[in-house]
Order: structure tokens, then C-alpha cells, then sequence
């Protein structure tokens, strides 16, 4: 199959109509949104959603986002809406946020990965919300990287991964968060927070109250234990570099990595001018959002650059360094060293 990839910015009718036209025919198309890219089909049609998964290798138990383009299109989605949903969707939406919620009938299995919710998001970039309303359906769509790669934040990165597999690919340019959506559940009561994303933890705690943070966020899964997103139990984001997270301040993290061979150093922007090994930065030390916009795009420039011992900077787990944080150890495969 021959992947065909249109800039949006550039020619956005004929990207609008191409992909409304492959999306209405059940095929695939990789989209933009302000998170990072996804591999979109009608939500709807069990066929389409099937080969997402088979497009990006992905076990058929992870379920899928459904992505709209006006709260009207949530409620054929569910069984009910509930109040705190009404109340984060008036806030944040549209948004970095997904939100699961008691599924309707019209979402099949192939969606949910037989759970009986389904995760919803509306996306805040205009080009995803274009591309939803023009073709008039909701979007089923993970990110759109192979399974275990980390997401893709350029519709570069998507070609590389998806040359071949799928037969259009929309150009929107650089996501702007960099790092994929929030996802908290409102499926139980207090909700709990599944994934976090650029809708931090504390302006949600300060909008709706008590917010459960689940294991799996800072924690690796115990051997056998059940996922409450089964997308936590797979190895994620990993390059192919070996990352360990060194806890310390950076003085004792430059004595670290001088004191070594073959190190590749992952560190804050200003800090590659200090230490004398080959480095990649990954934004401001103080700013989780600069790190967020750059953390995808680092793993896989350790990796061009053919990295193999890398040693992280350990970012500030409040507000957005938690996503950026809960990225990175999954990365390294949970390995953190203290110095
Ligand atoms: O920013 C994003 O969320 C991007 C863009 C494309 O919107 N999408 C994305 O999708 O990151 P994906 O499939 O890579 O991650 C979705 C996560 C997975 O960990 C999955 O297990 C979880 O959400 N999830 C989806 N539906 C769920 C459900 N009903 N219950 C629990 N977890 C669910
Ligand atoms: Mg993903």
C-alpha cells in the first residue's frame, strides 16, 4: 500500500476531502492533534477499528480513544453522562483530557477491548476537530506509532512507522503538548486517574474534588495484577537505548556521567554546554511543559544517534512534570538510580 501524506496548512480542502472520503470508507488516516499523532477510523464500524490495531501491532485488549468534535456527539457514546464529566468537559474541553465512562451499545468490543466502558476525548486541535466534522463520524484513534514505540509528535515520525500500513497521513506540523492526553475515569466513584497528561492532577483535584491516583502511574504493575487500563501493563514508549533515571542534583549527576564510558547524557536544556559527553536535551528544568513537547522527540534522537548507556536528568513530578515522569520511567524500564 503506498502511504500518501498531505499538509493540511497548505492544502487544507483537499485534506479535509481525502481523508473525510477514506475515513467514510473504513480505511485508516493518520491525524494531528495537539498530543501527539493518532491512527483514526470510524468508531463505529468494527472493521475500520480493526485495523488500527492491526496497522500499529497492537494487542486487541488495549482499547481505544474515541475522539469527537462537540459534546452533542458524546452522548450516543454512553450509557449516561455524569455530573463531574459535565463539569471537566465545560472546563476542559476541547482538550488534552479523555475521560472513560459506561459504554453505550453502539461501541463495540473491537473499541472497548470487551470492557464495558469507552474513553472519550475532544481534541483541542482545530485540524482533528476539522477532520471529525467533515467526514461527520467519531474517531477511534491511539497514537500513531507502532506498539511500544514511542508516540509520534511529527507527521515524520508517523511515515516511519506507518509507511506501508496505512493509506494517508495528515501533516499538521509539531504537536504542541508532545506528551498523549490525560486519562482519568469516571466509571467509578471518586474518579481515578489512569494516565497523566496535559490536563494536570492539580487543576482537576481543584475543579471536581478528590481524584484517586491509580498504581500504575508512578509504580510498575506487579506481575499478574490487573490493569485498571490494560495500555499500563504493556512495556511502553521504550527506546531502543538503555535509560536509567538518576535522582540527584546535577552536580552529582555530571560526576556520574564523567566518571563513565559510553554514557549518553538525557538533560535539561543548558545543562549539554556542562557536561562533557554527547547530549541530548529535553527542555527547561523548571517547565514541564517544555519538557513534555520535547521528551518523544529526545527518546528518538537518543536512538538516531545510535545511544546505548543513557542517563536521564530526573524531572519534578507536580502539575506536568507528572506526565513527563510517568513517561520517562516507563522508558527506562522503571530503572531510577539515588545518588
Ligand atoms: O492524546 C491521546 O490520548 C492520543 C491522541 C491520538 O488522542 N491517543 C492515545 O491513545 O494516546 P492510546 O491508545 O495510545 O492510549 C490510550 C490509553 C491506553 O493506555 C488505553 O489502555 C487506555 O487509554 N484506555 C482506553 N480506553 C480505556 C477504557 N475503556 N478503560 C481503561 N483504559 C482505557
Ligand atoms: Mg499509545
Amino acid at each position: 500500500m503506498e502511504t500518501v501524506v498531505i499538509n493540511i496548512t497548505t492544502e487544507y480542502e483537499r485534506a479535509l476531502k481525502e481523508s473525510a472520503e477514506l475515513l467514510k470508507s473504513g480505511e485508516v488516516v493518520g491525524i494531528p492533534t495537539e498530543t501527539v499523532y493518532g491512527l483514526a477510523a470510524n468508531a463505529f464500524d468494527e472493521e475500520a477499528v480493526k485495523k488500527i490495531f492491526i496497522a500499529k501491532g497492537r494487542p486487541s485488549d488495549n482499547p481505544l480513544i474515541v475522539h469527537i468534535a462537540k459534546l452533542e456527539d458524546l452522548a450516543p457514546l454512553v450509557r449516561e453522562i455524569p455530573e463531574k464529566v459535565k463539569i471537566m468537559a465545560e472546563k476542559f474541553w476541547p482538550g488534552p483530557l479523555t475521560m472513560i465512562m459506561k459504554k453505550s451499545d453502539r461501541i463495540s468490543n473491537a473499541v472497548s477491548g470487551n470492557l464495558d466502558t469507552v474513553a472519550v476525548r475532544m481534541p483541542k486541535s482545530d485540524y482533528a476537530r476539522a477532520i471529525i466534522e467533515s467526514c461527520g463520524l467519531p474517531l477511534a484513534a491511539p497514537s500513531a506509532n507502532l506498539s511500544g514505540s514511542p508516540s509520534p509528535t511529527n507527521a515524520k515520525y508517523v511515515f516511519d512507522d506507518m509507511n506501508g500500513r496505512i493509506p494517508l497521513i495528515i501533516d499538521g506540523g509539531n504537536c504542541e503538548i508532545g506528551v498523549e492526553s490525560t486519562v482519568i475515569s469516571f466509571a467509578e466513584s471518586p474518579p481515578r486517574l489512569l494516565r497523566p497528561g496535559g490536563v494536570t492532577l492539580e487543576e482537576m483535584t481543584e475543579l471536581i474534588g478528590e481524584i484517586v491516583v491509580d498504581d500504575a502511574v508512578l509504580n510498575k504493575l506487579e506481575e499478574g495484577a490487573v490493569a485498571s487500563s490494560p495500555g499500563m501493563k504493556y512495556k511502553h514508549y521504550a527506546p531502543r537505548a538503555d535509560i536509567t533515571i538518576i535522582k540527584s542534583d546535577f552536580k552529582a549527576f555530571k560526576k556520574l556521567c564523567d566518571s563513565e564510558k559510553d554514557v549518553t547524557a538525557l538533560c535539561f536544556d543548558g545543562e549539554d554546554g556542562l557536561l562533557s559527553c554527547p547530549c541530548v536535551t529535553y527542555g527547561e528544568e523548571s517547565d514541564g511543559y517544555s519538557q513534555s513537547a520535547r521528551l518523544f522527540d529526545a527518546l528518538r534522537e537518543l536512538d538516531e544517534s545510535g545511544a546505548h548507556k543513557v542517563y536521564a536528568r530526573c524531572p519534578d513530578t507536580k502539575g506536568m512534570g507528572l506526565a513527563v515522569y510517568n513517561r520517562l520511567i516507563r522508558a527506562s524500564g522503571f530503572k531510577i538510580k539515588i545518588l
